[in-house]
């Protein structure tokens, strides 16, 4: 069976993530930090529809949990075949005048430190087997420019980078490197968001409507299957169109 990682999938889109990767046959092993509760409740309804779903918390931005995550996890389900980087932590936007060298630390630490950490504990053994699947999750921020969100933009624009140069670097593996760049998908975060505010965005989507945590899940899941199979490199908007101009 092949297993997969979803790192910040206790709520969110990580939470679509695992059920889609679950619901594709892939054991899933649900990584949260903070909120045992709530990866429990993803693993119970994994197991409920039928699939293989473990929790695992560690904090995905520290170096020796990461290690000790992932050799629980290769313990317990098997080698590692996809991991997908979804974890973020707060980024709430500030003005430049608020802004400090920590505030773009803290954001790459989630968008680059936790990506490479997560790729150095399987490379070795994708290299060996020569396969191996990569998706991170990027943002659309990254075409729009969203104002007073630079370090959030800037490190979610590194993911770009990273993922175009692993790809590169790991092809002849046969290791696939790709990002999928969400728009404004509403999950629990939101609740206090204004319909003002929704309707706003709204109007720049050209499917002029909202994606579900779904559409993020079922894109990382066709990445991860035999039909992702030649791809890699490459960034996926999945935003109903808004970034089209
Ligand atoms: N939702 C959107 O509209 C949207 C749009 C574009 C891009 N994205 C991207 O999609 C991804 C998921 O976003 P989201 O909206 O679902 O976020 P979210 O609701 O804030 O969920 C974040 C997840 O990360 C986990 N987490 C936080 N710190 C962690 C750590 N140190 N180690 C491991 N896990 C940690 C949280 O779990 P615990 O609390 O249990 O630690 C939670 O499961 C992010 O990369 C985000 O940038 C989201």
């Amino acid at each position: 069976m092949s297993v997969a990682i979803v790192t910040g999938a206790s709520r969110g889109l990580g939470s679509a993530i695992a059920k889609a990767l679950a619901a594709d046959g892939h054991a899933v092993a649900v990584n949260y930090a903070h909120d045992q509760t709530g990866a429990e409740k993803v693993v119970a309804a994994i197991s409920a529809a039928g699939g293989t779903a473990r929790p695992y918390r560690f904090d995905v931005t520290d170096e020796a949990a990461v290690e000790g995550g992932v050799a629980a996890i290769v313990s317990d389900l098997g080698p590692i075949d996809v991991v997908v980087n979804n974890a973020i932590g707060p980024h709430d936007p500030r003005s430049i005048e608020d802004q400090t060298w920590q505030s773009h630390l803290d954001q790459l630490t989630f968008c680059v430190k936790a990506p490479l950490l997560l790729l150095k504990s399987v490379v070795a053994d994708w290299k060996a087997r020569r396969s191996g699947c990569l998706v991170s999750i990027g943002s659309e921020v990254v075409d729009i420019g969203n104002p007073r969100s630079a370090p959030y933009v800037g490190a979610k624009a590194a993911m770009i980078g990273l993922t175009r140069s692993w790809a590169r670097e790991l092809g002849p593996f046969d290791i696939r490197v790709n990002l999928v760049s969400p728009g404004f998908i509403p999950v629990e975060r939101h609740a206090e968001v204004t319909e003002e505010a929704f309707d706003a965005y709204r109007k720049d989507v050209a499917m002029n409507r909202f994606g579900v945590p779904a559409d993020i899940g079922a894109m990382v899941a066709f990445l991860a299957s035999p039909g992702g199979n030649f791809i890699t490199g490459q960034t996926f908007a999945v935003n109903g169109g808004r970034t089209l101009a």
